[in-house]
């Protein structure tokens, strides 16, 4: 997507120092637009974990990038194999860090030497960026057709989409997931204004989704987490459309913490409640939605808020210093609160025949 004009994809091979990634530190966005070089698996595991790239297809590439980068000093298998372990282990529920290191290692077995390996692991991180580029871009084909029923149910009024997190084209390679159909049909001139929950503690909202659909000229409004409910009860929401870190066959979807509510409000008020994924991102071995695992993180994100200061950006404690915080960064919304899936393949209810019938190569 365009940043000021300029196409980014939010990861890439340096130009000419190949043995280089770079990302966009999505840290201090919107207010700084940062570039950081990546030079070997420490630092890419530490970007993951620290959160300057986050969003589960973005984290996917990002480990296929990382394992490319383990390759360039290791001796042999075993060494890549536990860059891979230690790369999963950065963010347990997104599931797409663990799809991306099996694609790796699946590479690693075709090459003799490693100089052999290092070449097809760089090719293939760059295949998976590429692949989820693609993945998100039909996603958002196939989500648009929702947003432009609703428009001609409508008479064509402005849809009004709630969106939570940040599901965009900063969590993916490029488009987003839950924001690629809002891009293909506001491209595609569709009246849409986007309620963006800010989404505490890091309030990848207020700041992420907000700067990017303000970069594309997207009507947007940023919303306080708990104002969704309100927004529907009074008919000012057509559409719920989120993005999930790990989604079972089964079709229970865990996300940002807070999700779940918004599904519940959703429900009490007829309003469609829609997830997007890449296939990347389904559990192909989870039956049930508890047992996946949610990510804990440091209490401090819940006890300080970050933003810019005079001209600089800055964190503030917002809390009494002694309080005990407590910070669950996921939630689990069950199939029964989601209308439909939308993936590259289509869109299809949040239930196991109607999962598999999309993908059928993943049926036991
Ligand atoms: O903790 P984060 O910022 O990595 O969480 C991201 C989300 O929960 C997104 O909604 C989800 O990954 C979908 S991203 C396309």
């Amino acid at each position: 997507m365009k940043v000021k004009g300029k196409h980014f994809r939010t990861i890439w091979l340096k130009k000419g120092e190949e043995e280089t990634v770079q990302i966009i530190d999505q840290r201090n966005l919107p207010h700084e637009f940062v570039i950081e070089d990546l030079k070997n698996v420490k630092e890419t595991a530490k970007a993951i974990k620290e959160m300057h790239v986050r969003g589960a297809p973005l984290i996917g590439a990002t480990v296929g990038f990382g394992i490319y980068l383990a390759s360039l000093s290791a001796e042999s298998n075993k060494e890549i194999e536990e860059a891979g372990e230690k790369l999963i282990s950065t963010r347990p529920t997104a599931i797409d860090l663990g799809w991306a290191v099996k694609k790796q290692l699946e590479e690693i077995k075709k090459g003799n030497s490693l100089e052999e390996k290092r070449e097809l692991l760089k090719k293939n991180a760059q295949k998976i960026a590429d692949e989820s580029a693609e993945q998100c871009r039909k996603i958002g084909e196939n989500g648009a057709e929702i947003i432009k029923k609703i428009s001609e149910e409508k008479n064509r009024k402005t849809v009004n989409i709630l969106t939570h997190c940040n599901a965009g084209w900063l969590a993916c390679v490029d488009f987003g997931t839950a924001t690629a159909p809002i891009y293909k049909a506001f491209d595609d001139g569709i009246d849409l204004h986007v309620w963006v929950d800010e989404t505490r503690p890091r309030n990848q909202g207020a700041r992420l989704t907000a700067w990017e659909l303000l970069e594309h000229g997207v009507k947007h409004s940023v919303i306080a987490d708990n104002a969704g409910g309100h927004l529907m009860q009074k008919g000012l929401v057509d559409l719920c459309l989120v993005g999930t870190d790990r989604t079972t066959f089964t079709g229970d979807v865990a996300n940002k913490i807070g999700t779940y509510l918004k599904a519940l409000a959703a429900k009490d008020n007829e309003i469609p409640f829609y997830v997007a994924l890449p296939s990347s991102t389904f559990d192909w071995n989870l039956r049930d939605g508890k047992e996946i695992p949610i990510e804990e993180r440091g209490a401090e994100e819940v006890k300080f808020i970050q933003g810019l200061l005079k001209g600089k950006v800055k964190k503030v404690l917002l809390t009494p210093e002694k309080s005990i915080a407590v910070n669950y960064a996921f939630d689990v919304t069950p199939a029964r609160l989601v209308t439909g899936l939308i993936t590259e393949r289509g869109i299809c209810k949040a239930e196991e025949k109607s999962v598999l019938k999309l993908f059928p190569e993943f049926k036991k």
